[in-house]
């Protein structure tokens, strides 16, 4: 097998192929300056059991495209079999028409990334599981939220109280707490589909004098998490925590979260950014090796 480490995952790329003790793949890429892609595999992939590792974190589109590039070139060259890990599925929020009119972005993006070629397709903490279902190759998700636990746990934060901000990061506090045993509970929010404002509902929390950690599957302009910190902060928290399996930051993010009273924020290298000091390659290396990938 061999891995090919994509543009925007060069190092969790790397690592997987280490942890598996795989020969790699490089890919030569560069934008020309009227902004398209370019992209070229320096090596044999001919006959070749192939796994691309590709994030489509910012610039989603940029990074989307060199993924069918990727593909698409590998299976033109003869790759036997080509299996797609995507740690940041991005457009897995919109899975469905909200308002009248709006494209349904991610079926757009299983439509062209399956016409390109794949055999098979992991991610992680997808934001939404029932997308999985659109797949027609074999389609599956992990999950970091153990990876993330057990970060606090070595930090000294067992019996931390896990909070999800919204009720879809419910089933992740619950793997945190698996970890933490501090027991978890969860935020009802609500998000304005025009303007894109944040409101989290007011809700009491036995956790005066608590460390609390808020788990979240991505952090992206950061109001999410810095509405539930502030209320945990206002509640009496002792430290307030911020985790995620995807840190987009977007813009301000951290200073917003920080400045709401947050002690850290930990995210993955799903999405490579100065708090991705989790490492998800353990979890996509074991994953493709019990798969016998
Ligand atoms: C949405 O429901 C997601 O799970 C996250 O809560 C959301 O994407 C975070 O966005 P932001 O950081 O912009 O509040």
């Amino acid at each position: 097998m061999i891995v090919i480490p994509g543009p925007a995952s060069q190092d969790l790329g790397r690592k997987v192929a280490d942890t598996l003790k795989s020969r790699t793949v490089p890919v030569v890429f560069k934008t020309f300056p009227d902004g398209e892609s370019y992209l070229r595999l320096d090596g044999n992939v001919t006959g070749e059991e192939v796994v691309i590792v590709q994030t489509t974190g910012p610039p989603q589109d940029v990074h989307i495209m060199q993924l069918f590039l990727m593909v698409d070139v590998a299976k033109d060259l003869g790759a036997k079999k080509v299996t797609v890990v995507v740690p940041y599925l991005a457009y897995a929020r919109q899975d469905k028409r909200f308002l009248p009119g709006e494209a349904i972005s991610i079926e757009t993006f299983i439509k062209l990334i399956e016409a390109s070629g794949i055999d098979r397709f992991l991610t992680v903490n997808i934001h939404e599981e029932g997308v999985l279902n659109k797949f027609s190759v074999p389609a599956e998700n992990l999950s970091a939220m153990t990876l993330l636990a057990e970060y606090f746990k070595k930090k000294g934060l067992t019996g931390a109280f896990s909070l999800a901000p919204d009720q879809g990061a419910l089933e992740l506090v619950k793997e945190a707490d698996k970890v933490l045993n501090g027991g978890c509970g969860w935020l009802r929010k609500e998000r304005d589909r025009l303007t894109g404002e944040i409101g989290v509902e007011e809700k009491k929390f036995d956790i005066r004098g608590r460390d609390v950690i808020v788990f979240d599957d991505i952090i992206s302009t950061g109001g999410t998490i810095a509405a539930a910190v502030k209320m945990l902060k206002e509640q009496g928290a002792r430290k307030v925590y911020a985790a995620c399996a995807h840190p987009l930051l977007v813009g301000e993010a951290q200073k917003k979260i920080m400045q709401s009273g947050a002690e850290e924020i930990v995210g993955t290298d799903c999405v490579p950014s100065p708090v991705s000091v989790v490492s998800v390659a353990p979890l996509i290396a074991e994953a493709l090796a019990e798969r016998g990938i």
